[in-house]
């Protein structure tokens, strides 16, 4: 499978959330870190003049992955290739403000029946990246309710209005509510219900992989995992980098992980390179 999309986060939005985990400013992290206030405002505005001294004393101040810290400063974080799943992974990416969002499509092979997870901004677009294969959807998951994983879910319902809505709690009341420890099990899937709390009170991440052939499978991590990187703490920080690490210390290395954000990547990736897996 080609990894093509754009990692989302770069070194300047590492900074920011890190800071903003640490509870640190700008004043605060140059003084811990040696590095001048100037260049890390330059850093956070993404003009990039800090020497490899300075980028390990950044990560040990703020207990970054000092070698996920300095691929990322160099442009070369590294991306894995994704071969050896069992069904089909359908990544839909779609423009959201100046960013871009994902959904997920999973099918078996040669199915045109497929699992729905997370729906982007608005079903227009979600229905221009439809894939050409799936006519029906078994079940729609939302890893949570913020406008850009559930926007589309109106037009989707229009278009399969048979078909079950899952999802962590939220305002909407037409869908069954997870508390994140169901394990779901589909025409082919099994969807083991992971509470992921962090970037929002209520957000789940899902285990997708084959009913009769488990396997490493796809972990479906909304916002809360990125490659190299993860989701805004809005919620809570300690929340977001508890999961995030529990994730990266249990799960098969091998699983493969479809972010909200940005590139596929997988477990054993984000293990020796995610800048926040300390
Ligand atoms: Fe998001």
């Amino acid at each position: 499978m080609v990894n093509q999309a754009e990692l989302e986060d770069e070194l300047g939005d590492v900074l920011e959330k890190a800071m903003k985990h640490a509870g640190m400013t700008e004043e605060s992290l140059a003084r811990k870190s040696g590095v001048s206030v100037a260049k890390i405002k330059d850093a956070e505005d993404y003009r990039y003049d800090l020497a490899p001294s300075e980028l390990r004393s950044l990560a040990a101040v703020l207990k970054l992955n000092e070698v996920g810290l300095s691929a990322l400063s160099g442009g070369r974080y590294p991306l894995p290739e994704l071969k050896g799943l069992p069904f089909v992974l359908h990544p839909l990416a779609m423009s959201f403000g100046v960013g871009r969002v994902n959904a997920y499509v999973v099918a078996e092979r040669g199915a045109d029946t497929g699992i729905l997870f997370d729906t982007g901004n608005n079903y227009g677009e979600l229905g221009e990246r439809w894939p050409g294969s799936i006519r029906f959807l078994t079940a729609v998951f939302l890893t949570h309710w913020d406008a850009d994983h559930a926007g589309g879910l109106a037009g989707v319902r229009r278009r399969y209005p048979d078909t079950p809505v899952f999802g962590p709690p939220g305002t909407d009341t037409r869908f069954t509510t997870l508390a994140g420890t169901e394990e779901i099990r589909l025409p082919g899937f099994r969807i083991q219900t992971m509470s992921t709390p962090g970037h929002s009170d209520h957000h789940h991440s899902y285990h997708v992989q084959l009913a009769e052939k488990p396997g490493p499978g796809v972990l479906v991590s909304g916002d809360l995992l990125f490659a190299g990187s993860v989701a805004c703490a809005f919620y809570s920080p300690r929340h977001l980098l508890c999961n995030v690490r529990r994730i990266l210390a249990e799960m098969d290395g091998e699983t493969v992980v479809a972010p909200g954000h940005g590139p596929l990547t997988t477990i054993e990736n984000e293990r020796r390179y995610n800048v926040f897996n300390y």
